[in-house]
């Protein structure tokens, strides 16, 4: 059985006060819940990981980081390692947003080196694929995340892969409030599940967790979430309130 995931993506924002009081929310709505195979993961910035750990210990949530550098130590001023993640009992990193893709210039070669420094460190990589509005218009948007996957991803031995979380996030669909359709997203996850199949096996297919991100909020998450091959979502405006995050796990 695959894990079914809500991560939410914190992005820059929250004072170090709010986001220990969201995170400590967060944590006292999930020890009332029944998870089973259900995770929820919260990324909060760099700077908060530590204070997030140490609650997130507590409780049944787990950490990611929103980004990690590609060298394991040196002179990268301003940059956080793998290893360093790995030491403060961080279990995902984000890996391929299409605002790191867009506003630092991150392509799927830069991106396949941060996946295997994360893997080489036991950091699961939450890895995003989508396509911007005129690749959709043109028809291309198959094209792109199939690029985006074997450039970044297919390089890898089969039991590192299973290791990854797969994002689908369409650029379009982030932060517009115009989501994909629930067949819009299961087209794409179905697709997705298939180039694994072929590249791997179906089992391993099968195993992955593919998740929606874009626009999913509590009031679409049920009907998102209800598509075959959507396991979970990632999500960034609306996991900055805890109750409509909780709400969007409570779909799951
Ligand atoms: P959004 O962002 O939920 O605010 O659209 C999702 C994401 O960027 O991961």
């Amino acid at each position: 059985m695959r894990k079914r995931i809500v991560a939410g993506n914190w992005k820059m924002n929250k004072s170090f006060f709010e986001a220990e009081e969201l995170i400590a929310d967060i944590a006292d709505a999930l020890e009332e819940m029944e998870l089973d195979n259900r995770e929820v993961v919260v990324c909060p910035p760099y700077v908060y990981l530590e204070m997030a750990t140490d609650i997130a210990e507590e409780s049944r949530i787990r950490v990611g980081a929103q980004n990690v550098n590609d060298h394991e130590s040196g002179a990268f001023t301003g940059e956080i390692s793998a290893p360093m993640l790995k030491s403060m009992e961080v279990d995902y990193c984000i890996i391929g947003h299409s605002e790191r893709r867009k506003y630092y210039a991150e392509d799927n070669a830069f991106l396949k080196r941060k996946v295997d420094t994360a893997l080489a460190h036991d950091l699961k990589p939450i890895f995003c694929c989508g396509e911007v509005l005129p690749e959709r218009e043109a028809e291309q948007h198959f094209k792109v995340v199939k690029t985006q996957m074997e450039e970044s991803l297919f390089h890898l031995p089969a039991d590192l892969f299973l290791q990854v979380v797969i994002a689908y996030e369409p650029v379009w669909a982030i932060g517009t409030g115009v989501n994909a359709t629930p067949e819009q997203a299961q087209e794409m996850h179905g697709y997705i599940r298939g180039l694994i199949a072929e590249k791997y096996t179906p089992d391993i297919a099968e195993t992955t967790s593919i998740l929606y991100g874009g626009s999913c909020n509590a009031k679409n998450a049920r009907e998102l979430f209800a598509q075959k091959d959507v396991d979970g979502g990632l999500i960034g405006g609306a996991s900055l309130k805890a109750e409509e995050f909780i709400q969007i796990v409570k779909s799951l």
